[in-house]
């Protein structure tokens, strides 16, 4: 970010910005004029409002989720009062990490995941065990060995949970089945005896509504039978506004308690402006119609990129195709690396274009070694103008790099 802004010349395919131009500026601006249009309105949207959150915001979320995961309506698989909202998802990822987890804990992650989930489990002091992914997702293969492993060595009683970003995953852009969902939540129940409690699935679904092709997958909640080991984290920044900053969490008893207490250590409710702004957008159509908008935009960025690749990349590199999200996740021969101190991607700044490094988003897993050949390319905050340009650049310096190794 700090290199963007000193050197505007510069393109960033790094940062997991959404569409500037495509915010929803004249639509929030109606909102809030209406909300404050009179003082019986105005008074509660600019008072505190209660920890779990804005009533007609946890009813709107419980109904939409229903709806994406195919559940029927009042379906009491998904009670409104199992909703909580947070300060994006952010938070409810860092709370719930929080509420299940001691420090030397275990938390199973994709390898590579979201980096700054990382930083959670880092800062609490609590290990990460590194599961392996292909094209398909998930490795349920890798992920039976570790647990086995892990039973084997004594610590399986450390492992509290699987994280998975399990929607154009951030940082490969893969989306994990069902099936694996499924196949997964099986898995971490058979160690549950050995482990002496309840081993949970978080699943981090931020990318969900941004699928620009190919249909929805319902999401870990609708596993009958699952729900009390599921929590579900989503969020309203990505599809609407990221300024907004509003997300939520589906939580099981106990875990619902539990976080809900962190929460009201943390700031006793999310703003009651944001909350009842994301309400009235949902509630009378303006987010759906912001996000058909957007998902149109992003189809069309992703679209250019891919050409850009195509056109651009040595034939050595290859990158696997998101049908949403924000990111390609592109891979160079093993050889090559392209970490923050690599000439990669040295050279890659002095032609003006930035990347994600792949291997800042690999936890610190003694078990295997870290790839360095990996990055991550978003086409979710550059201008679409900008982006042939920026993989025209970075493709240059790959070609030069590549005919050297
Ligand atoms: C995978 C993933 N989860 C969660 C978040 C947090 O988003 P927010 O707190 O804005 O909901 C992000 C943001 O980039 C993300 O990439």
């Amino acid at each position: 970010m700090g290199l963007t802004l000193s050197r505007p010349d510069l393109i960033s395919l790094a940062a997991g910005f959404t569409d500037n131009e495509f915010l929803p500026v004249r639509e929030t601006r109606e909102i809030v004029r209406e909300l404050l249009s009179n003082p019986g309105k105005g008074r509660p949207t600019l008072q505190y409002g209660v920890t779990p959150g804005d009533a007609p915001l946890r009813r709107l979320t419980a109904e939409r989720l229903r709806r994406l995961d195919g559940m029927g309506d009042g379906s009491a698989a998904l009670d409104p009062r199992q909703v909580l909202i947070s300060g994006g998802s952010q938070q409810m990822l860092y709370m719930t990490t929080e509420a299940l987890c001691d420090p030397d804990d275990i938390v199973l992650v994709e390898d590579p995941t979201y980096f700054v989930y990382l930083g959670i489990l880092q800062s609490h002091g609590i290990r990460a065990r590194g599961v392996q992914v292909d094209r398909d997702g998930l490795d349920l293969d890798h992920l039976s060995k570790t647990l086995e492993q892990l039973k084997r060595s004594g610590a399986i009683g450390r492992v509290k949970m699987l994280y998975v970003v399990s929607y154009f995953h951030n940082p490969t852009g893969l989306t994990m089945s069902l099936e694996k969902k499924r196949a997964a939540l099986t898995l971490l129940r058979g160690y549950e005896r050995a482990a002496g409690h309840p081993i949970y699935l978080l699943e981090d679904a931020a990318y969900r509504e941004l699928r620009f092709q190919g249909e929805d997958v319902p999401s870990a909640l609708a596993i009958r039978g699952a729900a009390g080991r599921v929590v579900y984290a989503g969020t309203y920044s990505k599809p609407f506004a990221t300024g907004i900053r509003v997300g939520f969490g589906v939580l099981p008893e106990p875990l619902l308690t539990a976080v809900t207490r962190i929460k009201g250590n943390h700031d006793f409710g999310t703003s009651n402006l944001a909350q009842k702004i994301l309400a009235r957008a949902l509630s009378g159509g303006v987010y759906d119609a912001h996000l058909e908008r957007l998902r149109r935009r992003y189809a069309l960025k992703s679209a250019a990129m891919l050409k850009a690749f195509e056109t651009h990349m040595p034939s050595a590199v290859d990158w696997w195709t998101p049908d949403g999200g924000l990111y390609f996740w592109v891979r160079l021969p093993p050889g090559l690396a392209a970490g923050r101190n690599s000439r990669v991607f040295q050279e890659a700044v002095r032609a003006g274009v930035l990347y994600v490094p792949g291997e800042l988003c690999y936890a610190a897993d003694p078990s295997r070694p870290i790839p360095v050949n990996e990055m991550r390319v978003s086409f979710g905050g550059a201008k679409l103008a900008d982006i042939p340009e920026g993989v025209a650049r970075l493709g240059r310096v790959l070609t030069r790099m590549v005919r050297r190794t």
